[in-house]
């Protein structure tokens, strides 16, 4: 039975003087006692002027709301912090547990049966899952959606990693500064998030997959009438939920279900990034993702979605082809199909019922796949004693194997001062490292691990290096990068004994990252590394919160304090 507005009362002695003050204020509101006797599903607004992936969020609010009511239950919508990818110094990623904390605490803080969490750019979903996790409230999930494509001069254009390929473009005299400009305009031509396969799709399709939103809400394009519907339709849901009291996100992320997502994380040829948030989720419910787990699952699952920044198509088109549902059908045996889902039923039923589209080319079958192995591999050696990741159906075939000489890159800012001089010492066969971008030496982990080329060898059209660092990279980008080396070199991890002019050996096959420089070498390096004192951006407030408790890569970068049990469960 749901509490309603008693939930979480705080009576000091008198409970019904807690609740005829509760109700006192909130009838200020103008509501009935008939609204407030009801099952309460909270709802989360994030809207905010500098997020326009969440730029349909009210409209979306508005349909939850109607569902829940049309369902018998009362809607209650609150604000969290909103975290779009470009606004967000200095990192989004810094930003996303404190996301996580603030929603997890206002759920927590304010009466609720159930709650409704809407979100979308690339943190933010992210964030929200793991606030739900750790709440342990019924949640549904409705991500924004994706945005529309955009077209220029007959071709189509994806935000962001045809940002990235046209900026190229601009940076090697390709297309003049006029033409960069009218590009800049259709890039994004509507709301919604990132189009392409990114983090912000890549976590849509896990949170499905998981069962923690309806089916379909991966991909209906955030501006389509059918994605108000599916509002309206998660609304219905959650107050049903509320009443039942489940299912609840314990009964949803089991084992099963993250094998299900890391699956799907791989048959989408998904953002690295996929993987540390999931981890973070993962961690909050006293379960793990195993590295060598993940990347066996990768061998065995083939990368079936033909979507950029590894393949061909954007999210509307993944959609009309009949979206997750579709391809979990597609994944067949691969797929634990007896997993619980938000709508009330097994992932079984969903399958059952996804569409059958003749014709279409954007999910393939396993008979004909995009790429016969998944599209992330983790790489251990010297290098990267707890892991380190790299998106080899993003990358240049011809550098999967590949020995060069190291160019390092003491920081984030060395590297943009020199990376563009004309007299760096650099060739294609190189090997650009960069360090401390890691998630307490930069801070946040930024999506720097997208080294750019630098300009002397793209004007010679040099497209592709071997990069590597403790960095994130942005899901829609590509390239033959090495990234989450992991410990991070900040931490003195081995990426920080590289010097320029060593030799570094990739070999994506053997799934090994090895600095060619003898044992007694980087001993001797090692003691040589001062002890990092606290940096001066870490001396206060959030920052500092942030940079004595995160994790690394391979624990989610959550806050070491966030597992069941706190900080002496061990990280
Ligand atoms: Fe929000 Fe890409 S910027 S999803
Ligand atoms: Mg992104």
């Amino acid at each position: 039975m749901s509490k309603g507005l008693r939930k979480g009362l705080t009576s000091y002695g008198d409970a019904g003087f807690s609740l005829f003050l509760r109700k006192a204020f909130i009838k200020a509101m103008g509501y009935s006692d008939d609204a407030l006797n009801r099952p309460i599903v909270g709802i989360t607004n994030t809207y905010s002027d500098y997020n326009p992936c969440h730029g349909n969020g009210p409209a979306l609010v508005e349909a939850a709301k109607r569902g829940v009511m049309l369902a018998g239950a009362m809607p209650m919508v609150f604000p969290t912090i909103s975290i779009h990818e470009s606004f967000a110094h200095p990192t989004s990623m810094f930003l996303r547990n404190l996301m996580a904390m603030d929603t997890e605490e206002m759920i927590r803080a304010q009466p609720m049966d159930a709650v409704i969490v809407i979100g979308g750019c690339d943190k933010t979903l992210p964030a929200q899952i793991m606030a739900a996790a750790s709440v342990d409230l019924p949640t549904v999930v409705i991500p924004v959606g994706p945005m529309v494509v955009g077209h220029h001069k007959g071709e189509v254009l994806g935000a962001c990693t045809d940002c990235r390929r046209l900026w190229a473009a601009h940076r090697a005299g390709a297309i003049d500064e006029q033409e960069i400009e009218m590009v800049n305009g259709r890039l994004a031509p509507s709301v919604g998030t990132c189009m392409v396969m990114g983090t912000a799709s890549t976590m849509a399709c896990l949170t499905e997959a998981m069962g923690l939103s309806l089916p379909l809400s991966a991909t209906i394009p955030a501006p389509h009438a059918e994605r108000v519907r599916l509002a309206e339709a998660s609304g219905r849901r959650a107050a049903e939920m509320a009443v039942a009291g489940g299912p609840r996100p314990s009964a949803i992320l089991t084992p099963a279900a993250f094998r299900n997502a890391q699956t799907v994380l791989q048959a989408i040829g998904g953002s690295t990034n996929g993987l540390i948030h999931l981890t973070a989720i993962a961690r909050r419910v006293r379960a793990e993702i195993d590295l060598d787990a993940f990347d066996a699952i990768g061998r065995a699952v083939p990368v079936l979605v033909d979507l950029k920044p590894s393949g061909d198509h954007y999210m509307e088109h993944f959609h009309h082809a009949g979206g997750v549902p579709r391809l979990l059908a597609e994944l067949g045996d691969l797929i634990d199909l007896d997993v619980p889902t938000v709508a009330g039923e097994k992932l079984r039923d969903v399958v059952a019922a996804a569409e059958i589209v003749p014709g279409q080319t954007v999910i393939r079958s396993p008979a004909d796949p995009i790429k016969p192995t998944g599209g992330l591999a983790v790489l251990r050696g010297n290098l990267a004693p707890r892991g380190a990741l790299i998106k080899h159906a993003a990358a240049s075939e011809r550098l999967l194997q590949h020995t060069g000489r190291a160019l390092v890159f003491e920081s984030i800012p060395e590297m943009a001062a020199r990376i563009d001089d004309p007299d760096l010492d650099v060739s294609p066969d190189d090997v650009l490292v960069l360090c401390n971008a890691g998630p307490k030496g930069a801070p946040g982990m930024p999506e720097a691990g997208y080294l750019p080329i630098p300009k002397k060898l793209a004007r010679q059209g040099v497209k592709d290096m071997v990069r590597i660092s403790d960095a994130r990279m942005s899901g829609t980008a590509f390239g033959t990068i090495v990234l989450h080396v992991t410990p991070e070199s900040a931490v003195g991890g081995p990426l920080a004994l590289v010097r320029t002019g060593d030799r570094i050996r990739l070999d994506v096959a053997g799934r090994r990252i090895d600095l060619l420089v003898d044992e007694a070498e980087l001993a001797r390096r090692a003691a040589a590394l001062p002890a990092p004192p606290r940096p001066a951006w870490a001396e206060r407030g959030y920052a500092r919160l942030f940079h004595d408790t995160v994790t690394q890569a391979d624990e989610g970068c959550d806050f070491d304090f966030m597992r069941p049990g706190g900080a002496a469960q061990g990280n």
